[in-house]
């Protein structure tokens, strides 16, 4: 009994005192000619930990993804924000090109997005394609076809031990939208001949509608998955991502 637990013991004490590296961490050679197809695979070893997300590293999942708040900024003649708005369907994502410069630290990745579901709550005051709109109220929306095209930059900082560690400085992601649909409740406080007009001019005119969104959105989802892309590098030592040979 004695030596198993001072087994279990020490087996406790070397896994906190070494971070070693977790199963979702699919690890690549620096050198690695075909280092874009090794990390298309880590993606792919990543994705079942990002559906679920990892709270013990504070990983959210993104299963839905939760957006805390989109603003947009006045002087357009519209005041739009949405609040707790989730996304569904954004694990969902293939890559269809990465493109790595590891001597730069630059990763461009686009992908596809076929189907996302969002819900939240809105509130809209100011003209949307001349029309004077107001209101406040639950929202749902379907995007199918989306494509991302995301540009992170990284560099590296030195932790206490003098190791070298991975962090992104910079990721931007621009969107595309394929076709999209959104509902509106509740506009003019709940006037629902007027509200349903004022939807089917939003949808008969997403394109335009949603320029006026994007920026908030892409701005939105960029500061997001900053922030997880660090909590997933950040813990490794960049010769553990990355080890030279
Ligand atoms: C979104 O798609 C789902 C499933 O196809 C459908 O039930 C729902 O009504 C759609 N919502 C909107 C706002 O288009």
């Amino acid at each position: 009994m004695i030596p198993l637990t001072i087994a279990l013991l020490l087996a406790v004490v070397t896994r906190a005192s070494a971070v070693n590296l977790p199963e979702y961490i699919h690890v690549c050679k620096r050198r690695d000619p075909n280092v874009e197809n090794c990390i298309s695979q880590s993606v792919e070893y990543l994705r079942p930990y990002l559906v679920k997300g990892v709270p013990e590293r504070n990983i959210p999942s993104l299963e839905p993804l939760l957006l805390k708040e989109l603003v947009a900024a006045e002087g357009t003649g519209i005041r739009i924000s949405a609040r707790n708005v989730h996304a569904y369907g954004a694990s969902d994502f293939t890559v269809k090109r990465l493109k790595i410069d590891l001597d730069k630290l630059r990763f461009e990745v686009d992908i596809n997005l076929p189907h996302l579901y969002i819900d939240g709550m809105y509130e809209i005051a100011g003209r949307v394609l001349l029309l004077p709109i107001s209101g406040t109220g639950p929202m749902q929306g379907n995007f199918t076809q989306c494509t991302g095209a995301v540009r992170m930059q990284g560099a590296l900082r030195k932790d206490k031990a003098g190791e070298d560690h991975l962090y992104y400085s910079d990721f931007r992601m621009k969107i595309s939208i394929g076709k999209g649909n959104l509902r509106l409740e509740n506009l003019f406080g709940g006037e629902r001949t007027l509200g349903d007009v004022v939807n089917a001019a939003i949808n008969n005119n997403f394109d335009a509608f949603i320029r006026e969104l994007k920026p908030l959105i892409e701005k939105a989802l960029s500061e997001s998955f900053l922030e997880i892309s660090n909590r997933i590098v950040e813990p490794f030592t960049y010769k553990q991502l990355f080890p030279d040979n």
